[in-house]
């Protein structure tokens, strides 16, 4: 059930970790056997239930600058190109988590690009997980989760809330104009059309098994950019895969 919506893998071996993860689902909901929690999973059109599976059975563990060589080539290589381009840069963060990425790209995006209104970009951030979509809206991050954001880039581009150890961060407008964050399970059909100049991907897929990556890489394939790019997690790749992406350096590949 679990793997058929939203293709998460855990079946071989991990049955107890399932269970003990979702014996707290049904002790929210006051439900006494599995059988009753599949039937409420089933009953819930919203998909609210289904994120919150999700999220008690995998990790929403993310950062910002988070495999740092990835933004060097973005900022270094990718970006300059794309802005000297003019033409509108279409960039998606698929599996965003709490936003911290989406909000990197943001200020990588806004120190290549500027203010100039003329340069058309945008970033869409999705997540299957309702609850790591609304703090990545928010955007309010603790000391701690900003402490890999260079200072003048936090200071730039982050107001604070707050003072001593209490004091937050949060993402100000220049950023958040640049991001629509939107609830997608990667397994349901794309609204969007593309084509995507850059899609970030990492650390989702090795929540997948093998055909269902293959599946997924082919429609990242399809739906970038001619030179698009495609960024995995580190401990992601795409060997083997038949498609003819070309490696451009550790899981970073384009079409
Ligand atoms: C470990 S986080 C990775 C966050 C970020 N990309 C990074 O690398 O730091 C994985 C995210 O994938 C999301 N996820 C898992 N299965 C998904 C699915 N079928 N569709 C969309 N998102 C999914 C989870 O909710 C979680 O927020």
């Amino acid at each position: 059930m679990m793997y058929g919506i939203s293709r998460v893998n855990l079946q071989e071996g991990k049955h107890d970790l399932v269970k003990s993860r979702l014996s707290k689902r049904l002790r929210a909901l006051g439900l006494g056997s599995f059988k009753e929690y599949l039937a409420y999973l089933e009953g819930d059109p919203s998909g609210q239930e289904l994120s919150a599976m999700v999220d008690a059975l995998t990790t929403n563990k993310t950062s910002f600058f988070r495999e740092a060589q990835h933004f060097d080539l973005l900022k270094e290589r990718l970006l300059p190109g794309l802005v000297s381009s003019g033409k509108p840069i279409r960039i998606w963060s698929a599996g965003c988590s709490s936003g911290e990425e989406s909000y990197t790209l943001a200020m990588l995006v806004r120190e290549a690009v500027g203010n100039n209104p003329r340069q058309d970009v945008k970033i869409l951030a999705t997540d299957i997980s309702t609850k790591v979509l609304a703090k990545a809206k928010q955007g309010v991050y603790d000391q701690a989760c900003v402490e890999d954001v260079p200072s003048a880039l936090l200071g730039r581009y982050f107001s604070t809330i707050g003072t001593g150890a209490t004091r937050t961060y949060q993402a100000g407008d220049s950023l958040r104009s640049l991001v629509r964050f939107a609830r997608l399970n990667l397994m349901d059909a794309w609204p969007m059309r593309g084509p995507f100049d850059i899609i970030f991907c990492r650390n989702v897929m090795i929540y997948f098994d093998r055909p269902t990556q293959q599946q997924l890489v082919r429609r990242y394939y399809d739906i970038l950019a001619q030179d698009g790019h495609l960024f995995v997690g580190h401990s992601e790749s795409l060997t083997g895969s038949a498609l003819p992406f070309r490696y451009v350096q550790p899981a970073v590949y384009a079409k």
